[in-house]
């Protein structure tokens, strides 16, 4: 590996990453019988094949996997390194890759702007996903930080809650339910119901709740996306069960129901990886993300709500 460079690795990562040698080289800005002879000359150095094409796609040998995850840790180490650099000379700038559940982009990406005004050079990756998503991220190692609703069991991390979360009932302004109190829960099964996807962990509980009261409800559609469903209900397809930050701004078309069970409490964790060491500009985004959330918290009520009523009232 003494003959390997810099450069032959990050053309090697590009080219794993995306499974193809075209790709990376749009991405890298070279050609492709450029791509094609870093990596040559790098196989060359390791001494064992990386890739092998199977059809028309590209697949890492076990070597090439080995490689790949050791690439992401050099430049992980090289970004921090550069990081460290810039923060000694007073400055915060580097990159800030974070991953956020669905529901989160009702709230995060609002605060970007001023976060980017306070420090302008750092640039920002935000990746809106589900929560299924979200874990394969994470044990990829794919981000700095990750905010989500359930934290994994079955992972080694470190979590901090820093707001509500709540899962109520939508449905169109109109519905006849709207005005009732207390509804009782079996009453959703005569309603048509929008389901989110599998892998969405809004998906998951409200399947434990609807589960826990023996409830089962005519999902008429699915849908991948909480937008997608809120157009449905505006639309008269159904209700469904989303996050109440989902509502924000537009609240006119909607109507939130009294079912009793609801809200289901949910919170947002600000959540990373137990032996990753966060960056400076991790840092520095956590403690401001904390900070902001507070206020939020403060403004609107919502992490110290505990009725349905004084969701409503702020509807
Ligand atoms: P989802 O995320 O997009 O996976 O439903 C929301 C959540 O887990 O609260």
């Amino acid at each position: 590996m003494n003959q390997a460079t810099l450069h032959q690795l990050k053309v090697f990562e590009a080219a794993a990453r995306h499974s193809s040698f075209t790709r990376a080289a749009e991405e890298l800005f070279l050609t492709q019988p450029t791509v094609s002879m870093q990596i040559k000359q790098l196989t060359k150095s390791v001494g064992l094949p990386l890739f092998e094409q199977v059809g028309k796609r590209l697949f890492l040998t076990e070597a090439g996997r080995e490689l790949f995850a050791t690439c992401r840790q050099i430049f992980e180490t090289i970004a921090q390194f550069e990081m460290t650099v810039a923060d000694l000379k007073g400055l915060k700038q580097g990159q800030l890759r974070l991953a956020v559940i669905t529901t989160a982009k009702y709230f995060v990406p609002r605060l970007l702007g001023p976060f980017c005004q306070l420090y302008p050079g750092i640039e920002i990756s935000l990746q809106v996903t589900n929560h299924e998503r979200i874990l394969e991220r994470m044990v990829n190692n794919m981000d700095d930080l990750y905010i989500m609703s359930q934290v994994p069991e079955h992972l080694d991390i470190n979590y901090e809650p820093f707001l509500d979360n709540p899962l109520v009932v939508f449905a169109p302004v109109n519905h006849p339910l709207a005005k009732e109190k207390n509804i009782p829960i079996q009453r959703l099964t005569n309603e048509p119901f929008i389901m989110r996807e599998p892998g969405s962990g809004t998906r998951r509980s409200v399947q434990q709740l609807l589960d826990e009261h023996g409830v089962k409800v005519k999902v008429k559609l699915e849908l991948g996306s909480n937008e997608a469903i809120k157009q449905a209900i505006a639309g008269g397809l159904g209700i469904s069960i989303l996050s109440r930050h989902t509502l924000m701004p537009d609240s006119s078309e909607f109507s939130i129901l009294d079912v009793e069970h609801f809200p289901i409490k949910r919170t947002w964790f600000m959540v990373h990886p137990a032996g990753k060491q966060l960056s400076i500009v991790a840092r520095t985004y956590y403690t401001y993300l904390l900070d902001a959330a507070k206020k939020f918290a403060e403004e609107t009520g919502f992490s110290t709500y505990s009725k349905l009523e004084d969701i409503k009232d702020e509807i």
